[in-house]
Formats: C-alpha cells, structure tokens, sequence
C-alpha cells in the first residue's frame, strides 16, 4: 500500500491514496511556469485542498471545480467563495477540524500568513485565514502541507499531536518562512521526509532547498527535491526502514 506524491511545483501537488483517490493541493497549474506541460490540464481529481486565497495557490481552481466537480476542501470562507464560483460539493471546515474524505482524514492546522482573494479591480474579497493540512492515509502514512506560512512554535503541537511522516514546507523567503526558519520547522515538526515547496518560481523566491541537506543529516531525515512531473512512491515500510 503506498501513496504517490507528484510535485506540480511552487506549492501545488497532487497525492494519490492508496484507494487510488487524487487529492489536488493549492492547485496553480496555468500561470505556474513551473508546472510542466504535461500536467497542464489535470483529468481527475477527486479532492481539491486550498490553503489559502492567495492567486499561486487558489491558482486553477474555479475551473477544474466546474470541469471535474472535486470535493473541495478549505477554511470556511474561502470554501463558500468557491462554492459561489459553481463549486458543488464544498466541504468547508476550520482550523483543529477533522474530516474524512475520500478514505483519508484530513486535520486543518494552523499556518500564519495573510489571505485575501485579488478581485479584477485589485481589492481584495475576505478569504477567512491562511491554514495548512494534515493527511492521514488509511496506510498510516501521514503528509502535512503547511501552505505559506512563517515558522511557529504550534508546530510542535502538529508533531505532538499528528506526527506527520512527511513535511512539505515552503522554504523561499520573502513571502514565506526562508531556510533559516525551515530548519527550525524541521526540528520543531521531526518529519522522516521533508519535500521544499514555494522556492525559485520567481527570483524573489531565493531560498535555496539544498541549504536544508546539513539539518538533514543532523535530524536524519531524507529532502525530497522533487523534479516536477514526476511521481514519488512512498510506502510506510520504506519509512520504517529508515
Ligand atoms: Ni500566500
Ligand atoms: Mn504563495
């Protein structure tokens, strides 16, 4: 029983359970110049995730909503606005919540960053707060998504009390934590995997994911640096193994 996780770049992926069902987290595909062509127009997804309302996460997901009608998860506010966008099946929730869908439960964390929705004329429609995710396969494995967010110390509760097997944390700077708060992240969360997000899309995304490889070692954890387009197996025994 394994569960595969493909990297769309910037903060967008796609997890597949071992139900074979696809989770589509912060879906940026069109505008993203890091989503390989390949993966341009996704042909099934059955739960779409939005950490936040900000366009490079929300990215595409008006359209894939209307085109393959996912169930789509997010904070409340941002959940309704998609369900006014012809999203059909929201299921809307709020941070500490857990719900199953799909076979998998899915915990709301905290994330601390802003969240607001550009509207055409460039105000900005209430999104409710930025969060992260929390993945429990029926395999055991655990994946968190921390969206955008600066480091913080309830990290250690999201170790305490979920201990993700696998952390994807975005690590570019300036819009999110950089490589210093990550690190500490990492020894705050105590994944067995790290995969590095949210990082040389544009120039001003300067943190550099192969600055993590000396934490790393001193926390033994593997760093996914994932290629884009291409899908990782990962199975509880290779975890275990470790
Ligand atoms: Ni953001
Ligand atoms: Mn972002």
């Amino acid at each position: 029983m394994a569960i595969y996780i493909t990297w769309l770049g910037h903060s967008a992926f796609r997890i597949e359970s071992p139900e074979g069902k696809i989770f589509l987290i912060d879906p940026w595909i069109q505008g993203n110049p890091r989503c390989p062509e390949s993966e341009k127009h996704q042909k099934k997804v059955d739960v779409l995730l939005c950490t936040h309302g900000h366009g490079d996460h929300v990215g595409d997901a008006v359209s894939i909503c209307q085109e393959l009608q996912p169930t789509v998860i997010g904070i409340y506010e941002l959940a309704s606005w998609l369900g006014s966008k012809g999203a059909k099946n929201i299921a809307p929730m709020n941070k500490g919540g857990t719900q199953e869908v799909a076979g998998v439960k899915v915990t709301m964390v905290h994330a601390l960053h802003s969240s607001g929705i550009e509207a055409e004329d460039g105000s900005f429609i209430y999104a409710g707060e930025a969060c992260g995710y929390v993945l429990e396969f029926s395999n055991g494995l655990k994946v968190y998504h921390a969206g955008d967010t600066t480091v913080f110390g309830d990290m250690k509760l999201i170790h305490e009390l979920y201990r993700p097997d696998v952390a994807i944390l975005p690590v570019g700077d300036n819009f999110t934590m950089g490589i210093r708060e990550a690190e500490y992240a990492c020894k705050l969360l105590r994944p067995r995997v790290v995969i590095p997000m949210h990082f040389g899309t544009f120039p001003v995304l300067r943190g550099n994911p192969q600055d993590l490889r000396s934490v790393a070692r001193e926390l033994n954890f593997d760093l996914w640096e994932l290629t884009p387009g291409l899908r990782r197996k990962l199975t509880a025994k290779e975890l275990v193994a470790k």
